[in-house]
């Protein structure tokens, strides 16, 4: 079998023209000794290593020792047939995480591979939680890479690595970020995000120096411009350094983050089948009216329209408690969801092998869902967010939903999240999704500051305001059980 057919865990192979950008960072003018020692960790065909080869025939340098390590055995030997004729060129087949460190380089350079602990088997994890600090969360084997790079670099030694740019913002890699500032971190670069073609990462080029010194980083963001900055102390998020417009939220302004205003600020609803339970409200047979609500999708948020315009419904077999209603009470929609093609359809969600086979495949908080509250994309060009004052509309899982304690602050609070403060700390916060968009996740929401001037009144703070008399009779089914 040959490579193009075999697929290799985390093999993403690097373009020339940015392995050699890459060289030249790892270099930058400095004179290297034949018996100084380079390394390429996670080598696959070489990329690195016949790019220290181009640039030493171009700047006419000694070359130094290259070593490159690669798990995969073809590869490796692939590798290894082609460049090892070269006395100074090295490749080893071995696992560079799980080999105990032994000899330090003064040069290490790379693409280490991308492999999210999803990919991992529950094996391999705890082993890694064991051997790396940085292992922790929902960590990624490139994280890892970082870390047993760093510790194997000599005193003065250089790194150069490209991966995503998720490590700098993620709470997942606040141990790597943290460790990462005992070291010279000389230059961050965010790499247009097609760079590897199909391959969505958000590259980033990141350039390491094992040194005393803690001299600004220098900072190249994708529209080309450069400053030099200092990275925040521990592993506080590097992100609003990195991205966007500074946002001029001010912190001594600011007495509180929106969760501690919230009662909710959640995913919305995730039915697991949305072909079963979401119609276009004309569609809907006649008698199932009375379970069905008015419910949105990310696409139905139009940033041109203030309000929510939508003529989708979900059909919710649960009561106002959020309770899942027995299947004998529920008439019509019993009857529908008794037909064997949708029970077949319902049955094939993972869910189904761990609850009732119509339930959604997340409970849904729907005490807080019917609630007034307010709407906003899970991706979007800019952030923005919708008003649902009457709380009759359902989220779907691609709409975040956003509670307040005192229904008195709906306005002024959707009016301050459309606001420029809060847009710009969003855009400097939020992950990347493809294409420039962002991703609104609910544990950013949460962490966004909420000026002193916006909440006056304490009081209104101290707990839920949730009063069921005050929900809009769920029709029927509500009634029926609640
Ligand atoms: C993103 S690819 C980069 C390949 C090459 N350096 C390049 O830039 O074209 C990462 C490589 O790391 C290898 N790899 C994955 N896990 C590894 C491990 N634990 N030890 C050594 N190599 C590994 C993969 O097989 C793959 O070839």
């Amino acid at each position: 079998m040959t490579r193009e057919n075999r697929p290799v865990r985390g093999f993403v192979p690097t373009p020339d023209r940015l392995v050699d950008h890459m060289v030249d960072l790892l270099f930058d003018g400095k004179a290297v000794a034949h018996e100084e020692r380079l390394l390429d960790p996670g080598c696959g065909a070489g990329a690195f290593m016949k790019g220290v080869l181009r640039w030493s025939a171009r700047t006419h340098s000694p070359l130094p020792h290259v070593t490159g390590i690669e798990l995969d055995k073809q590869l490796a030997r692939e590798t290894a047939s082609q460049l090892c004729s070269n006395p100074q060129v090295n490749v080893i087949q071995e696992d560079f995480l799980r080999t105990r460190p032994g000899e330090k380089y003064h040069y290490v350079i790379g693409n280490p591979p991308y492999v999210s602990i999803l990919q991992l088997d529950e094996r391999e994890k705890a082993e890694y939680k064991t051997l790396y600090r940085s292992a922790t969360g929902r960590f990624d084997l490139y994280m890892l890479f970082f870390e047993r790079a760093l510790q194997i670099l000599e005193p003065g030694g250089r790194l150069v690595f490209v991966t995503p740019e998720k490590f700098t913002y993620v709470d997942s890699a606040s141990s790597l970020r943290a460790l990462m500032r005992a070291y010279d971190v000389r230059k961050l670069e965010l790499l247009p995000e097609n760079v590897f073609g199909d391959l969505t990462t958000y590259p980033l080029v990141t350039v390491v120096e094992n040194s005393k010194d803690r001299r600004p980083t220098s900072i190249l963001n994708r529209e080309g411009d450069e400053k030099t900055a200092a990275l925040p102390r521990g592993g506080a998020s590097w992100g609003p350094l990195l991205n966007g417009p500074k946002s001029d939220l001010k912190p001594r302004r600011m007495t509180n983050v929106l969760s501690r205003i919230c009662d909710r600020v959640s995913c919305g609803i995730a039915t697991g089948a949305d072909e079963i339970f979401v119609f276009e409200r004309n569609e809907l047979p006649d008698d199932l009216h009375k379970f069905a609500w008015p419910t949105v999708a990310g696409r139905d948020l139009d940033p041109s329209k203030g309000r929510i315009e939508t003529r989708s419904v979900m059909l919710i077999p649960y009561n106002a408690h959020g309770t899942l209603i027995p299947l004998e009470d529920l008439g019509p929609l019993r009857q529908y969801l008794m037909d064997p093609q949708v029970v077949a359809r319902l049955l094939k969600r993972t869910c189904a092998s761990r609850k009732p086979w119509y339930a959604f495949h997340e409970n849904p908080a729907m005490s807080q869902i019917l609630r007034p509250k307010i709407l906003c994309k899970d991706i979007a060009r800019q952030p923005a967010f919708w008003l649902d004052r009457s709380g009759e509309t359902v989220p779907r899982h691609s709409v975040y939903y956003v509670v307040p304690k005192d229904e008195s602050l709906l306005d002024p609070l959707c009016e301050y999240l459309n606001g420029k403060q809060a847009r710009d700390w969003l855009i400097e916060n939020c992950q990347r999704a493809a294409n420039g968009f962002i991703r609104t996740q609910s544990n950013v929401l949460k962490r966004l500051p909420i000026p002193y001037e916006l909440v006056t009144d304490t009081r209104n703070l101290i707990g839920p305001m949730l009063n069921p008399q005050r929900l809009h009779p769920m029709p029927t089914v509500l009634e029926m059980v609640a």
